[in-house]
């Protein structure tokens, strides 16, 4: 088995800690791994992947980074930073419309110098051609390519290593994990995980949320899940094999599209903010956490298991949605008027 080079980018072990007043609310010993804290730009599960990607990146000579995303990406946020710190220019495709204000992520791409390149996302693949030319001309070689969340066969061994991370907080805590529930959108941190599982006998399920159901337009995130495994499988020899049941991707919360705010993400960001104080993104983590709070309900895990919600970050993206999110009511609670 090879492993290939990263960076230093975050701050890990990233903590864990138990979710007191939720865990007393439900029949379950809930815990929360915090992914926003990994300390990159306000942190977030890119900051894993992006070690490797950046470390792939200087050892074949880049001067350039080329990623793309949504207005509102924090893959496109952390990237720009991560860029920057090793001397590499930023270059974003985001998707249109631009927006009139740069908000959120956006404003931060700024404080990077991020070279921003509006584009429809229909005719990506044609613009990211045209924009890679002109960026070759300019610096008389290709920037260096990252995909949509940075979800590839080097990207994804951010999460290998994270589950490394998790059994050894786990074995020293000795506390037992049973499920690990988590925002899966491009499939990178999913892949990691899996592969992650199997290199270190991880006991815990792998349950992803599925965030966008068009996330890929010629297949689904589960097929690219196993595409970018097996891909990591023969270019670093991994010792594992892949069966479908492996895949655990629960898809039915992902039906309003992405980055629709309805009343499960308002729920759940302002459930944990005011349960345990914790923010919640509007995209990526108030879906998963909603959806979470959702199989709770419903008894879909067996009485007292221990179920550690992985935070993936985000939380910049609020600011960009507060319109969808000001509320006076918490959705689905009777409580009195907020404001
Ligand atoms: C905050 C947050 N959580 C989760 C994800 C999903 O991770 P992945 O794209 O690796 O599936 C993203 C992706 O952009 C994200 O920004």
């Amino acid at each position: 088995m090879r492993h290939p080079e990263k960076v230093e980018l975050g701050f890990f072990p990233t903590p864990i800690h138990r979710l007191e007043k939720l865990s007393k609310k439900y029949p379950y010993n809930l815990f929360i791994k915090r992914d926003d804290l990994t300390g990159l730009a306000f942190g977030g599960n890119k900051t894993r992947k992006l070690e490797y990607l950046i470390a792939d990146a200087l050892d074949k000579g880049a001067r350039a980074v080329i990623t793309e995303g949504a207005a509102q990406s924090n893959h496109a946020r952390q990237t720009a930073a991560a860029a920057r710190k090793y001397g590499l220019e930023p270059h974003l495709i985001l998707f249109k419309p631009e927006p009139r204000e740069f908000d959120g992520n956006l404003l931060l791409d700024m404080f990077f110098g991020a070279k921003i390149h509006w584009t429809d996302k229909d005719s990506l693949y044609k613009e990211r051609l045209n924009i890679m030319g002109v960026i070759r001309d300019c610096h008389g070689q290709d920037p260096y390519f990252i995909p949509m969340g940075g979800s590839n066969e080097i990207g994804l061994w951010g999460y290998i290593d994270a589950i490394d991370e998790l059994k050894t907080q786990t074995e020293l805590s000795g506390q037992k994990i049973d499920y690990i529930v988590f925002a899966s959108s491009s499939g990178g941190t999913h892949a990691g995980m899996i592969i992650g599982k199997k290199l270190y006998d991880l006991e815990a399920q792998i349950i992803g949320i599925e965030i966008d159901k068009n996330m890929y337009p010629d297949k689904t995130v589960k097929q690219h899940i196993k595409t970018i495994i097996n891909y990591a499988r023969q270019e670093f020899d991994l010792p594992i094999d892949l069966n479908d049941q492996d895949i655990t991707l629960i898809s039915g919360y992902s039906e309003a599209g992405y980055g629709v705010v309805t009343d499960l993400e308002k729920n759940a960001i302002y459930t944990l903010a005011q349960e345990e104080g914790i923010l919640l993104d509007p995209v990526y983590t108030g879906r998963a956490f909603g959806a979470l709070l959702d199989l709770l309900g419903k008894v879909y895990f067996p009485k007292g298991s221990n179920i550690l919600f992985w935070h993936t970050g985000g939380q910049p993206a609020l600011f960009a949605y507060r319109n969808d999110l000001f509320t006076k009511h918490i959705p689905g609670k009777d409580n009195k008027d907020l404001v």
